[in-house]
């Protein structure tokens, strides 16, 4: 399991789906998801046996005080190149905005570039998804492209965002050379 400072981050276990598929028919949380048809429990199944054989992935379940609160990880890891999509959410809506995101992404940063040996980590997210930007800034990914309506969603067309950190931004980071 990976630790932060306040989130432990483990695997995700087939009790968990349930959790799951309760937060993933959320409205609030699915505000800024590309996720738009309602989700059963068999269709998280099916999306849980097919994670346990893939390899490019990576998906842990985010824990606060022994809660499970959300879920992050790693999608789309290139061993090549070096490269990897991060996401997270919180589920537990009374948990936003405490830092659960920015210490589950610090934690997913170090162990990306300290155990995948990842050279760069990107993440997209819908343009209007302020309290996401925020948090990404946070941590210390820059944004280097806006796709111009890129999605369809909420009956309109969004921009997505692209962000990424290099190694050796994040290196500075935790050295304290850069803000
Ligand atoms: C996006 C998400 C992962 C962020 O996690 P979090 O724990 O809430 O994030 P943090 O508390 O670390 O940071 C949020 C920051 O946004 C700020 N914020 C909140 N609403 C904001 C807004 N409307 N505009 C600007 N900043 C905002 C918070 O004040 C905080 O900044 P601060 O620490 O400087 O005060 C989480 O809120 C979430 O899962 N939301 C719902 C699902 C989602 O959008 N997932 C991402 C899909 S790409």
């Amino acid at each position: 399991m990976l630790r932060g400072e306040r989130v432990v981050l483990r695997a995700i276990e087939r009790d968990d789906l349930p959790r799951y598929v309760r937060w993933l028919n959320d409205p609030d949380v699915l505000e800024y998801f590309g996720f738009y048809r309602p989700m059963s429990l068999a269709q998280e199944e099916q999306w849980y046996e097919n994670m346990l054989k893939a390899h490019d992935t990576l998906n842990l379940a985010i824990e606060v005080d022994g809660e499970h609160v959300g879920g992050c990880g790693f999608c789309n890891i290139n061993h090549q190149d070096r490269h990897a999509e991060v996401g997270l959410f919180i589920g537990v809506k009374e948990m936003w905005d405490q830092g659960i995101g920015a210490d589950t992404l610090r934690a997913l940063l170090q162990y990306g570039f300290d155990a995948l040996n990842l050279h760069r980590i990107y993440l997209r997210f819908y343009a209007e998804n302020a309290r996401g930007q925020r948090c990404y800034e946070k941590v210390g990914f820059k944004q280097e492209g806006r796709f111009r309506e890129h999605n369809f969603r909420h009956g309109r067309w969004i921009d997505e965002t692209r962000m990424s950190i290099l190694e050796d931004e994040w290196r500075a980071i935790v050295k304290g050379e850069t803000a």
